[in-house]
């Protein structure tokens, strides 16, 4: 209940005891599972959907260990080779999962995220996953979270700084979109299109020491119209790749 009480008066939310998810359209809640946002599927529907940072989920421990190590497309897009780990700024941090894969990895990767419901739920996962004493190492030693626009943070305090600026932007949504996934679709209910990507590829080109690397939906355009130095192409999705 404390930490409801001060997490609602951070985010200037209203703290609702006892709350019962068909008097609002989304919540934020402390559950066992930790902090969870639960939104109503729509108006007339009692059911609703639910999001949460699990870093010791399944499907990312399935991930960290059989995704292919450093050999899989995320390492190699952002520079890791046998006996090298680049440090990364992750700018679009959303539910840390990259940052996550990339910190167990071995890599320094400091993550950032704009929306303040995300980025409590970043907060909270990290908070859980450091209980675990396998990953409260990794947390420790390799992953920090800053929570603001990366764009302003970029220019202030990020110049030159990080081997490698990783993006992975929403994607504007046009009908049957690769967004499919269901937490996608609540994080875009969240955060809407990131209609300014554009911009943070240009300062992200700018700022990076040695290379940008953009993650699309195979078939999107490119940020800005920007050729990437290579590509590196998977089913649903590639990687452009910009050397500084
Ligand atoms: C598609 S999600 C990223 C998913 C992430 N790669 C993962 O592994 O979970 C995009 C996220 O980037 C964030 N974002 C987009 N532009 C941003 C900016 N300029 N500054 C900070 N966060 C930004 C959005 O709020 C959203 O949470």
């Amino acid at each position: 209940m404390e930490k409801a009480v001060a997490l609602a008066k951070r985010l200037h939310l209203n703290h609702v005891p006892l709350v019962n998810l068909t008097d609002h359209n989304a919540i934020l809640v402390y559950t066992e599972k930790g902090l969870q946002i639960q939104l109503k599927q729509n108006k007339n529907n009692k059911s609703h959907v639910t999001l949460h940072v699990d870093f010791l989920s399944d499907s990312l421990n399935y991930r960290r260990q059989h995704g292919g190590g450093i050999k899989q497309a995320l390492a190699r897009a952002v520079g890791v080779k046998p006996g090298k780990r680049p440090s990364i700024l992750d700018v679009t941090a959303g539910l840390g999962k990259d940052s996550f894969l990339l910190a167990s990895l071995g890599c320094k990767v400091r993550m950032i995220e704009r929306s303040l419901i995300l980025g409590a739920l970043l907060y909270d996962g990290l908070e859980r996953a450091e209980k675990s004493q396998y990953f409260k190492e990794i947390i420790n030693s390799k992953l920090t979270l800053s929570q603001g626009d990366a764009i302003a943070i970029m220019n202030t305090d990020c110049h030159k700084i990080y081997d490698t600026i990783y993006l992975d932007p929403m994607y504007p949504h046009s009908g049957k979109s690769a967004l499919n996934k269901q937490e996608m679709r609540i994080i875009r209910k969240l955060v809407g299109d990131d209609d300014d990507s554009d911009k943070l590829l240009d300062t992200a080109l700018i700022s990076a020491k040695k290379r940008a690397v953009v993650k699309r939906p195979k078939g999107a355009p490119l940020l800005n119209s920007v050729s990437p130095t290579h590509t590196i192409k998977m089913k649903n999705s590639r990687y452009d790749v910009y050397m500084i």
